[in-house]
């Protein structure tokens, strides 16, 4: 009760108050508990941060009216930085600025509103936060070390999506910007937030490790014709040591993506709905760089009226006979260590999608030249449900370039039906068969 309210420092942040300790109300909001979050039922056996108490509020006023709320969250992130936590608690706080935070130390955000972008579509084109790996750029960064950001189930983050996939209808090249980076994390939670309609990707999380993201709510939903285009729940690149569970995604493209150096990643009792599958890749794109995915565990997921379920795709080498811009495969590079663990399906196209010849439809070109990124210790097991009628009766594909270059691939387990209720038929290619149990294999 003995809270020090400390004048704000600018006249134009009238908007933020900063309660030291005790408080928990403000303007009739009370703020939220931490979450406890635990890796469950796996983990990656690394650490995870274990952050200690905040100890003062900063609270921000929505300013209303359609004006822009960002430069008040920034000074909030500021002034409640080492040690404290930013309070959103207001219905609608609108960001028409990109807010760089990767300044963050120790802080937690508690979300209960909802953070809606303005869908300034040039704004946003020129100010988005770029990166070189295939054109990400974000909205808003987060970073730094120690941070959690919870939504206790009501707390939103919306993209305004629409505006985007609307101008996409007419101009296929507008730049759409992915919704939410995380850059330079070491050490953060994200739970029960929702995340909705965002121009391209949900999240790209890049040079991070030591996050979990537990208990998270990812929907798009277009209002007219124009479907949502590259709605990628998460694409996670040279980041290590992070876990996704307990959460339901309904998009139109990779529920996860692994791109390039995602190391130690568990993604456990999700939900997937709509996607291109828990995808790993498109690996081996550049011709000499080295790409390595290693130590992935995938359980227990429920996959409807998606593409594929369980994917990884892979380039093979370049045929030196055709011209090649050096970004069309010839990469190097490992994919070690992956498990997929119970996959529950309701409509797939392919249960498991497994290629090491993406980018080359020509088979006797892909064996010709074999893929320099090697596929390693690969475990498919306890599979069940119902593909889709698209490839009836074949429910999934394997195809290596080389068995040289795909090795330890097992299967176990695998129940996944074709709708026709035919015997399954399974497409394996250059890689021994010995180890795909219970797998009827197909040339074809
Ligand atoms: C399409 O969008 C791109 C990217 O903003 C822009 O450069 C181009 O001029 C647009 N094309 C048309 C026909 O509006
Ligand atoms: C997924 O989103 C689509 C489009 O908005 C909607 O029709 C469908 O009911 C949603 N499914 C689930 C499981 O949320
Ligand atoms: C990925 O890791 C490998 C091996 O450590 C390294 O050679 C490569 O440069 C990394 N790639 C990127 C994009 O950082
Ligand atoms: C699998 O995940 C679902 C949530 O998607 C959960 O309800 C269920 O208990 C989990 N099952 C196991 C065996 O962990
Ligand atoms: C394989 O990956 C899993 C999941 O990250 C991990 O628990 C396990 O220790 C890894 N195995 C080896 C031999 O590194
Ligand atoms: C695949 O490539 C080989 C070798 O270049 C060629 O002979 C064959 O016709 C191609 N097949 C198809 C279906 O294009």
């Amino acid at each position: 009760m003995f809270s020090k309210l400390i004048a704000p420092a600018f006249a134009v942040l009238a908007a933020i108050s900063i309660l030291v300790d005790a408080a928990r109300t403000h303007n009739g909001h009370t703020t939220a508990d931490r979450p406890k979050i635990v890796p469950f039922p796996y983990t990656t056996g690394k650490k995870f941060y274990d952050s200690p108490r905040r100890t003062r509020h900063c609270f921000v006023d929505a300013l209303g009216n359609g004006q822009d709320d960002s430069d008040n969250i920034l000074a909030a992130a500021k002034s409640c930085n080492n040690g404290g936590t930013i309070a959103l608690l207001d219905d609608l706080y609108l960001i028409g600025k990109a807010l760089d935070l990767t300044f963050l130390n120790h802080v937690d955000f508690d979300i209960q509103g909802t953070l809606k972008f303005i869908p300034d579509v040039a704004y946003w084109e020129a100010n988005s936060f770029k990166f070189t790996f295939q054109g990400a750029n974000t909205m808003i960064l987060f970073g730094g070390e120690d941070i959690n950001i919870f939504g206790s189930g009501k707390g939103t983050i919306d993209g305004s999506g629409q505006t985007w996939w609307d101008g996409y209808a007419t101009n296929s090249s507008i730049y759409r910007p992915m919704m939410v980076g995380v850059s330079g994390m070491k050490g953060g939670t994200w739970s029960g937030l929702k995340m909705q309609n965002p121009p391209n990707w949900f999240q790209w999380v890049t040079d991070s490790n030591d996050i979990i993201y537990d208990n998270m709510n990812l929907q798009v939903f277009s209002m007219n014709k124009n479907s949502p285009k590259n709605t990628d729940g998460w694409d996670s690149y040279r980041s290590d040591n992070i876990i996704v569970q307990n959460s339901v995604v309904n998009n139109t493209d990779d529920c996860f993506s692994w791109k390039p150096n995602s190391t130690n990643i568990v993604v456990q009792n999700n939900q997937c709905t709509g996607s291109h599958g828990m995808s790993i890749g498109s690996l081996g794109q550049y011709q000499g760089v080295y790409d390595l995915v290693e130590n992935v565990l995938i359980y227990n997921t429920t996959m409807t009226n998606v593409g594929s379920a369980a994917r990884i795709k892979v380039y093979p080498d370049v045929n030196p006979n055709v011209p090649n811009n050096g970004a069309s495969g010839g990469g190097i590079g490992m994919v070690n260590n992956i498990t997929y663990d119970g996959m529950h399906i309701n409509s797939a196209d392919w249960a498991i999608e497994l290629t090491q010849c993406y980018g080359q439809s020509n088979q006797t070109i892909c064996s010709a030249y074999p893929s320099k990124l090697v596929i390693t210790d690969v475990m498919f097991k306890n599979f069940d449900g119902v593909a889709s009628k698209k490839y009836d009766p074949k429910v999934a594909t394997l195809v290596c370039s080389s068995p040289l270059v795909c090795q330890c691939i097992h299967t176990k387990n695998i129940n996944v039906k074709p709708p026709s209720g035919k015997p399954a038929q399974h497409v394996c290619k250059n890689l021994y068969r010995g180890f795909l149990e219970g797998l009827n294999c197909v040339d074809s």
